[in-house]
């Protein structure tokens, strides 16, 4: 690890098959990332169980998320990947700042709402601490920048209150982190529902592109994706359906908003439809062939993994260490 470089913390749940959103708005990045910067990436397993999950599958897509990561041209000979259940100071740090955080603060955090929500049968403890465990994550690798999409803001804010409150009340121990969000591909939204967001858990299949979808169901989706009865292509956010699709189709190919509007001037929903659909499947086709030849080689997969947890470890400790000698735990001196 070069030690001038600035330090890149960022995780994804493997709670379902991952998105468009989830591809533009942080693998396609933590990839364009790895060269510049010093690139820790995770497979937020812990985090998966605050909702409730099938335990063979589960296992089964936290490999797949480690693959689909390798896919989307995130190199593992470049930065540390691991699972976070495979680093116990994860689940460690998350109790020290608990501790260090308010009731108040975490009844406020608008996913915690939602999920209560949508889960009202399971508002488990471990969904209303979720951000908490996310703080550990990381402030554990003392990390400058956290790559994301918009929906996860607020929770690095969190993260930042709990470093600098820590830090006042103890001494200077973590880097207070800043989020490291892009305008084009921070918020892609449902083509069901352009009000939401496109997101893994959404039981319409219909209002969310999987990475791993094929050609001809997306499409489908993109000619079905709600739109207006205006039949004109502009970036308006006042007409969500057809700026979503603005959106995606610059955030895929590049162009500005300007451009995207002047090239499909007089031109139909239909056409424009297909071309938004010609364009991700054009963009996803090679992840998807890389994704299958990753996820034949089990073997290959067990050793990236067992070497990322050891090197995150190896990070990890160093923090939990200076933690608990802050907060007043006693260490045994290994000289007796
Ligand atoms: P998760 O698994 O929901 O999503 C992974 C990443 O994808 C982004 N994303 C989107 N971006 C744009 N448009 C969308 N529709 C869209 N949907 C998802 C998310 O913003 C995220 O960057 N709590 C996190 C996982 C996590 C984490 C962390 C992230 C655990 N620990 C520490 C950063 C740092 C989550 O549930 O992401």
């Amino acid at each position: 690890m070069d030690e001038a470089k600035k330090r890149i913390f960022s995780a994804a749940q493997p709670s379902g098959n991952l998105t468009l959103g989830n591809y533009l708005g942080a693998l396609k990045n933590w990839a364009d990332l790895q060269d510049d910067f010093d690139c820790i990436y995770c497979v937020a397993d812990l985090h998966a169980i605050t909702v409730r999950q099938d335990s063979a599958e589960l296992r089964r897509r936290t490999l797949e998320t480690l693959a689909l990561y390798m896919a989307c041209g995130i190199d593992p000979e470049k930065v540390i990947f691991f699972v976070q259940s495979h680093v116990p100071a994860h689940a460690e740090l998350a109790w020290v700042l608990g501790c260090n955080t308010m009731f108040g603060e975490m009844s406020r955090m608008t996913q915690f709402k939602d999920k209560s929500r949508s889960h009202a049968d399971n508002v488990n403890v471990g969904l209303f601490t979720y951000p908490v465990l996310m703080a550990a994550d990381i402030l554990l690798y003392q990390t400058d920048l956290v790559p994301v999409g918009a929906d996860q803001k607020q929770h690095i804010e969190i993260a930042r209150d709990i470093a600098v409150r820590f830090n006042n009340n103890y001494s200077p121990t973590f880097v207070v982190p800043e989020p490291y969000i892009l305008k084009s591909s921070a918020r892609i939204m449902s083509l069901a529902e352009p009000e939401r967001k496109m997101s893994k858990s959404d039981p319409n299949k219909n209002a969310s592109v999987y990475i791993l979808d094929g050609k001809d169901d997306i499409i489908k989706k993109f000619r079905r994706a709600v739109t207006d009865s205006e039949a004109c292509v502009a970036a308006d956010p006042a007409r969500p359906g057809v700026y979503n699709l603005v959106n995606i189709y610059g955030a895929v190919t590049g162009k500005s908003e300007r451009e995207i509007e002047e090239s499909f001037k007089g031109v139909g929903y239909g056409a424009f439809k297909d071309a938004v659909g010609e364009a991700v499947a054009d963009l996803l086709a090679p992840v998807q062939t890389r994704y299958k030849d990753i996820l034949a080689d089990r073997a290959a997969l067990d050793r990236i993994l067992a070497e990322g947890a050891e090197k995150a470890a190896y990070i990890a400790r160093k923090t939990l260490s200076k933690v608990y000698r802050k907060v007043g735990f006693y260490q045994i001196d290994k000289k007796h």
